[in-house]
């Protein structure tokens, strides 16, 4: 049985005394939940505070981005081991809008993979298909292109570390989700590629999180479907109450 993970990407909402009240209103709506891993990415600026916010209870911060350096002249960058310094656990990885805005690649993402396993961070990795791929049929070709060359050249040792996270553009901030049933096929159209890279003990540990316009009302079915094993919300994760609605699903 594969664990189910709930995370929270704020993108860019929320500073340091928003994030203190969150998690002041949430931390009781989730305390005596064991059934899932759950997982919470502030921006840079409010991480420390979340860390201290989240400390004692059940929730792992994670970063939603890093460079896949050390250190150096990247103005802008933070490094892995700079994420956990901060007492972050994980790190998304290739977000779409990573990937749309600031020119991320299957390459970059597969730097910034093997850096954060390397520093000891859980890597929730992100791919999924436009609205243009899809309607053009294109759906298993881009999985298929992200995953290899996004993934494949970890170690079987080091892919057994990762969260994969499948995110159609077109579901994210739309209020269109997929349907349970597209999500579940993406998934396991991921997780063959996952056999096939790798073992079939490996694929079927792999646990793959889907995003875009998760709410309240639609996590139960998604969580009904055998091969969802989570969720990585926006916007709903902002507001505690929303949040831990679907933290209980
Ligand atoms: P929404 O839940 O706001 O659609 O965002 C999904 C997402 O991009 C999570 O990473």
């Amino acid at each position: 049985m594969r664990r189910p993970v709930i995370a929270g990407n704020w993108k860019m909402y929320k500073t340091q005394a928003e994030t203190r009240a969150f998690f002041e209103a949430f931390r009781p709506l989730v305390g005596s939940a064991k059934h899932c891993d759950i997982i919470v990415a502030p921006p840079f600026s409010a991480l420390a505070a979340a860390v201290d916010a989240a400390r004692g209870s059940a929730v792992g911060i994670a970063g939603q981005n890093m460079h896949w350096e050390r250190e150096g002249a990247f103005t802008g960058e933070i490094s892995a081991r700079m994420l956990v310094e901060t007492g972050c656990l994980g790190v998304i990885i290739g977000h779409s809008e990573r990937r749309q805005y600031f020119g991320e690649t299957d390459e970059t993402v597969n730097r910034k993979t093997k850096a954060a396993l390397e520093a000891g961070l859980t890597p929730i990795v992100c791919v999924g298909e436009t609205l243009g791929e899809r309607e053009g049929n294109l759906t298993q070709t881009v999985l298929k292109r992200q995953f290899e060359g996004g993934l494949a050249a970890l170690t079987p040792a080091e892919f057994s570390r990762i969260l994969l996270a499948y995110e159609p553009v077109w579901a994210i901030g739309t209020g269109r989700t997929a349907t349970p049933e597209m999500a579940a096929d993406a998934h396991r159209h991921l997780r063959d590629l996952a056999a096939t890279r790798f073992t079939a003990e490996q694929a079927s540990g792999l646990r793959i999180l889907y995003g875009g316009s998760v709410k309240p009302d639609n996590i139960k079915g998604l969580m009904a479907q055998a091969e969802i094993d989570g969720a990585l919300v926006g916007g709903a994760s902002l507001d505690p109450k929303s949040f831990a609605a679907i933290v209980n699903f």
